[in-house]
């Protein structure tokens, strides 16, 4: 069997790329962020795993916050989360997605420092945003 060069070049460039993680950052994601101590460097694996820890956990084949909670945190290490809906009595249940691109957006202005913001969307199925920190621990 016989294939052109351009099919096989492409069937490698897509069995090499299975599912890259998402890198992209969206400032928009988030607003009213304020990097709350800059001289402090937390441990990036620690939020990394923080960060899938919320909401009792949202690691693997979770998708979204389980349990529809007011507030949740995250902690791993030297890294702690703190998550409330911005609008009192609203609940939040926002996508593993949304989250981590609010994370990433906060990050890229703030680095692996504290901070706090607000993720766009979020709580009652995105009619509401989620009010969200970093702090050492
Ligand atoms: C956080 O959620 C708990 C229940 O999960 C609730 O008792 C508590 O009042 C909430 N705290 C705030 C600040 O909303
Ligand atoms: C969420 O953050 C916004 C912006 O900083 C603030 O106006 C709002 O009061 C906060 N919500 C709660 C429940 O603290």
């Amino acid at each position: 069997m016989h294939y052109s060069f351009p099919l096989i070049a492409l069937a490698t460039i897509i069995s090499a790329s299975p599912l890259p993680a998402n890198t992209n950052v969206n400032p928009k994601a988030i607003t009213s962020t304020k990097c709350t101590a800059k001289q402090v460097t937390i441990n990036s694996h620690d939020i990394n795993v923080a960060l899938l820890s919320i909401c009792g956990g949202i690691a693997g084949k979770i998708e979204q916050c389980q349990g529809n909670p007011t507030n949740t945190t995250g902690a791993s290490g030297g890294a702690f989360l703190s998550l409330e809906a911005a609008t009192p009595g609203q609940t939040i249940d926002i996508t593993k997605g949304r989250w981590e691109g609010c994370m990433r957006a906060a990050r890229a202005v703030c680095g692996d420092s504290p901070f706090t913001s607000t993720c766009i969307g979020g709580a009652d199925i995105n009619r509401g945003n989620v009010n969200f920190s970093l702090a050492a621990q």
